[in-house]
């Protein structure tokens, strides 16, 4: 049986890591990895194959950066070849990003049926690249493995009762596999000579943030403002967007420690001492329910409203006031009901995927 699994920004090679090991344990299954080359530089892609012992991509389409329909077309036309060459059984795409969409309409154009990880997201929010990859790929999939009970409900009303299967999330997975690995090898607190506890982790990368000046300065006065140290580990597009409009004299580098992106040890390690995170990131909101980390959202929505209703996460969108408030004002909840699972999404996504397949009659 042939599984072409299709992946290509950070989060992804996380949870790919996790499906992979329990799809590989089963003897009939041969998988191809197909990387898109949506993330290319070694500390956004390299770093995370070698640190979570993800095999080797058999496929490398090197496609890169670009504009949204510039990177998903390219990605299209390419990833039809991959899958013709190959003809696979079925198609595995994760989350939300123009690899997802990428790859679940060039295998629905072909009849192949799709698997989505971590279906069933809304943010309600059709402005965000993200959200139109997650409603168009729901709707090409075969599959819908849903990380929460809410994902689930929002598919059913989207009438897509049939392909749901809720397994948990496979991101806890991983914190839970990877979380002591983390503790023993990273250094990272020790290399920032970072007291414990005492101080914040902060991450900005989404296009609503990043690319709009007021929004991200506002962000980053709050994050000056704040009466703890701040790291700041700075994807690349946020990078760029504080060079071209000119706010590197707005970061006070004795207070906010900008680092380069971080792999997923140092993520962990830094994020489970942290006193308080702050991020428009999906992944990291619920790291830091998973961790128990109160967490303060750069965002006026959220995909997560389940972290935001048990207390542990707040929304504070790109308010400079709104932002310094809310941190201020965090406790630690003390009711982490499981969310999110009981660890074993992978087991489960695997288990459906090998059985289902055995019997094409249910495809
Ligand atoms: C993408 C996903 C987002 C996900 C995030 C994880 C989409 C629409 N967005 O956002 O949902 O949360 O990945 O990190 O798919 N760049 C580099 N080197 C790299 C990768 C990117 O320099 O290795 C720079 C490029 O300038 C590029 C910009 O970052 O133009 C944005 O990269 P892109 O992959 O388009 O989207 P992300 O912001 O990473």
């Amino acid at each position: 049986m042939k599984v072409l699994t299709i992946i290509g920004a950070r989060p992804q090679f996380i949870k790919a890591c996790m499906l992979s090991k329990a799809l590989r344990s089963n003897a009939g299954v041969n998988e191809v990895l197909v990387h898109t080359g949506q993330h290319y530089d070694n500390n956004m892609s390299t770093v995370f194959f070698n640190q979570l012992k993800l095999p080797e991509p058999d496929v490398y389409l090197g496609i890169g950066s670009g504009t949204q329909g510039e990177q998903t077309g390219k990605m299209l036309s390419e990833l039809e070849k991959v899958i013709l060459s190959s003809n696979p059984d079925m198609v595995v795409v994760y989350g939300d990003t123009n690899s997802t969409l990428a790859g679940s309409l060039a295998a629905a154009k072909l009849h192949i049926p799709v698997a989505h990880v971590e279906a069933g997201l809304r943010s309600f929010n059709r402005q965000m690249p993200e959200e139109v990859n997650r409603v168009v790929t729901d709707h090409l999939s075969h599959w819908l493995f849903c990380p929460s009970q809410t994902a689930a409900e929002n598919l059913r009303r989207e009438g897509m009762e049939e392909q749901i299967v809720v397994t948990g999330d496979i991101m806890y997975d991983a914190v839970l596999h990877f979380k002591k690995h983390a503790e023993e090898q990273s250094t990272i607190l020790q290399d920032l000579s970072l007291p414990e506890s005492d101080y914040y982790l902060a991450t900005i990368h989404r296009a609503e943030n990043t690319d709009d000046p007021k929004r991200l300065k506002s962000i980053l006065d709050a994050l000056q403002q704040l009466h703890k140290k701040v790291i700041l580990p700075l994807h690349p597009r946020t990078k760029r967007k504080i060079d071209e409009f000119s706010f590197n004299d707005s970061i006070d580098t004795a207070h906010i420690e900008v680092v380069e992106p971080l792999d997923y040890f140092d993520t962990l390690a830094l994020a489970t001492r942290a006193s308080v995170i702050l991020t428009d990131s999906g992944g990291l909101q619920k790291e830091a329910y998973m961790l128990q980390v109160p967490c303060v959202t750069l965002r006026d929505e959220t995909e997560w409203m389940e972290t935001v209703k048990t207390g542990w996460n707040q929304l504070a969108g790109a308010d400079r006031e709104e932002i310094i408030n809310t941190v201020m004002k965090q406790r630690t909840s003390k009711e982490s009901p499981p969310i999110f699972g009981d660890g074993n999404a992978s087991q489960k996504i695997a288990e459906t995927l090998v059985s289902d397949l055995n019997h094409k009659e249910r495809i």
